[in-house]
């Protein structure tokens, strides 16, 4: 497979380590910043030679190097700098994703795309309609992160194993997500029977403020360890077409109520993209959060002009 992702900072740059040193197909980083995307793939195709790999890694400014991708990354953009939400992004970013989209249908109109420049539902959107691929085609990451976050904070509370730790947050990737401790198991067992609510609100409440969290403490930039971990998560599941369920960013079309809008639910993700948008039940209030955060994306995506 020929992965592209835009965008060599702090996630793609860690994303095109994970996705090397997997050995999943031969890699191409862009970035605008000349210089940058060269000298990160000389750096990583070095440390092939010490860690045990060969993917080819080519780091350009040429969006024609992306030519016939099968699977296009977006990480390119500004990041959050503290006391900043997702949404003050936006302007920059969105101006970012539009070039960068109509790159990628012009040399790459085959490929998948998984964006992942902030803020998160509203960019995605924004990649789909400049791209004008197919909606199954194009989705963002944030659950996969979310979930990983919450599941460390439940495997830190429990004194037990992140893996063993099974759960699942949905709804857009900001103050509006909704961790799901309901759908959340240890080996099996379910974590309602393992903390009491109050507990468990506690680990919801910082697992909302995750990403904040780590960027009070950064005082620069956000976080990218977690976040390129979950998108090869993503990526995996696409190229070996495995059919995990996963969350992602979706566009929906009637699921949960919404209608011509992405935000975050249980997917099934194989090689032709979005496979299937699951529909769990939630409690009210869950619903309640989801419809707020769903009238927020429809909001700034009714200003927005693509
Ligand atoms: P960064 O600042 O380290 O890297 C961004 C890169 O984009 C820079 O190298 C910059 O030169 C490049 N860039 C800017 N304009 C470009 C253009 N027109 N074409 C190509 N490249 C361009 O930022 P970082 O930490 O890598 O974050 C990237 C984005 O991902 C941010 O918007 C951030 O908020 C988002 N993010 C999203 C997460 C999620 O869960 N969805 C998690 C972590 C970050």
């Amino acid at each position: 497979a020929k992965i592209s992702v835009i965008g060599a900072g702090n996630v793609g740059a860690t994303t095109v380590q994970r996705l090397a040193e997997l050995e999943l197909g031969e890699i191409v980083m862009t970035d605008i910043v000349e210089g940058l995307p060269q000298g990160k793939a000389l750096d990583l195709i070095q440390a092939g030679a010490i860690k045990g790999y060969d993917t080819s890694i080519i780091g350009t400014n040429n969006y024609a190097d992306i030519a016939d991708s099968n699977l296009v990354i977006i990480t390119a953009g500004i990041a959050r700098k503290p006391g900043m939400t997702r949404e003050d992004l936006i302007k920059t970013n969105s101006k970012i994703i539009s070039e960068v989209s109509r790159n990628i249908a012009k040399y790459a109109p085959e490929s998948i795309v998984i964006n992942v420049t902030n803020p998160l539902d509203i960019i995605t959107y924004i990649a789909m309609k400049s791209t004008g691929f197919d909606t199954k085609k194009v989705f963002g990451m944030s659950g996969v992160l979310d979930s990983g976050r919450f599941a460390s904070f439940i495997a830190e509370e429990l004194k037990c194993s992140k893996k063993d730790v099974q759960t699942m947050v949905i709804g857009g990737h900001g103050d509006l997500m909704v961790p799901l401790p309901q759908y959340t198991t240890v080996s099996g067992v379910p974590l309602t029977d393992l903390l009491p609510e109050d507990r468990i609100a506690r680990l919801v409440e910082r697992t909302v403020n995750g990403g904040a969290e780590i960027v009070e403490l950064l005082k620069q930039g956000s976080a990218f360890y977690a976040p390129s971990a979950a998108i090869v998560s993503m990526v995996e599941a696409v190229i070996k077409n495995s059919k995990r369920i996963l969350p992602a960013s979706a566009y929906l079309e009637g699921q949960y109520g919404q209608e011509g809008i992405y935000f975050g639910v249980p997917v099934k993700l194989g090689a032709t993209g979005v496979e299937e948008i699951l529909e769990l039940k939630l409690d009210e209030n869950q619903y309640e959060i989801l419809r707020k955060s769903s009238e927020t994306i429809r909001n700034v995506i009714s200003q927005l002009k693509v």
